[in-house]
Formats: structure tokens, sequence, C-alpha cells
């Protein structure tokens, strides 16, 4: 292979390298991954949240506690505390909502109840469709 020819190849490699470089995030900003509310939502089985217990799921990349509390059913709040963004702890013993960073604290209805938090913990829609809880 002649010197020329050689470069000239390079050349069309790091070209064609650097377009798809600047064409690839351009192309991906243009047409973002479909983003359908069916692929959003969060399923659980009811059995698996007995009563008196939680458990903690991701929905839309953050962390949610669903509770099964005796007397008001099933909850769904956002675990991440509206002051600094600690994730809050649910103790089924007193029916509160804790936050380990500052020591705030919530109601069941994600109502600030004492501490710093500015605002109530985000409550995220859900609803009960047979033998499943659908967030979301
Ligand atoms: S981050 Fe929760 S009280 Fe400060």
């Amino acid at each position: 292979m002649r010197r020329r020819t050689f470069l000239r190849s390079l050349l069309a490699v790091c070209g064609t390298l650097s377009f798809a470089s600047f064409a690839y995030p351009l192309l991906r900003f243009l047409a973002p991954p479909g983003d359908t509310d069916k692929e959003k939502k969060v399923t659980l089985a009811k059995k698996d949240i007995p009563v008196g217990t939680s458990r903690v799921v991701l929905f839309d990349q953050k962390p949610v506690i669903v509770i099964n509390h005796q007397e008001k059913g099933f909850i769904a709040l956002s675990k991440v505390c509206t002051h600094l963004g600690c994730l809050v702890e649910f103790n089924p013993a007193t029916d509160i909502l804790l936050c380990p960073c500052h020591a705030g604290t919530y109601d069941l209805e994600g109502n600030v109840l004492s501490g710093p938090p500015p605002r109530p913990l985000a409550k995220i829609p859900f609803k009960v469709e047979g033998e499943q809880l659908v967030i979301g």
C-alpha cells in the first residue's frame, strides 16, 4: 500500500468516527427511546406485602415505599425526603416515616410531623387490580 493511499484511508476512518461521535448523540436526542406509561408502571402482587409490612420498589427510577397498613390499606409514598433527599424509613410500631439524616418525620399521608423537611412526601398514584397493585 502506498503511503498516500494509507493516509487517505486513515483520514476517511477518522472522519467517519468523528462524524459518528457527533451524529449519534444528536439522533438520540431527536428520537428518544419509547417512554410509554405502560413501561413506567410497576406491578406488585398484594400477597407480597402482608398487612403491617412495607416494600420498596423503584418507580420512574426513584424509590417508593409501599405500605400495607392495617387500617388505611395500601399507601404509596416517595421514599425521598423533601429536605435534602435522604431515604426515609418506615417504622410500623409508630406508623411514622423517619428520615435518618436530620430526624425529619412524616405521617402515613406523607405530611411533615417534625424536623426540617419543607414539603410532604410525594404521594405515588396506584390502583388495585384484582390481586395486583399497579404503581403509576
Ligand atoms: S434529609 Fe431528611 S430531614 Fe434532612
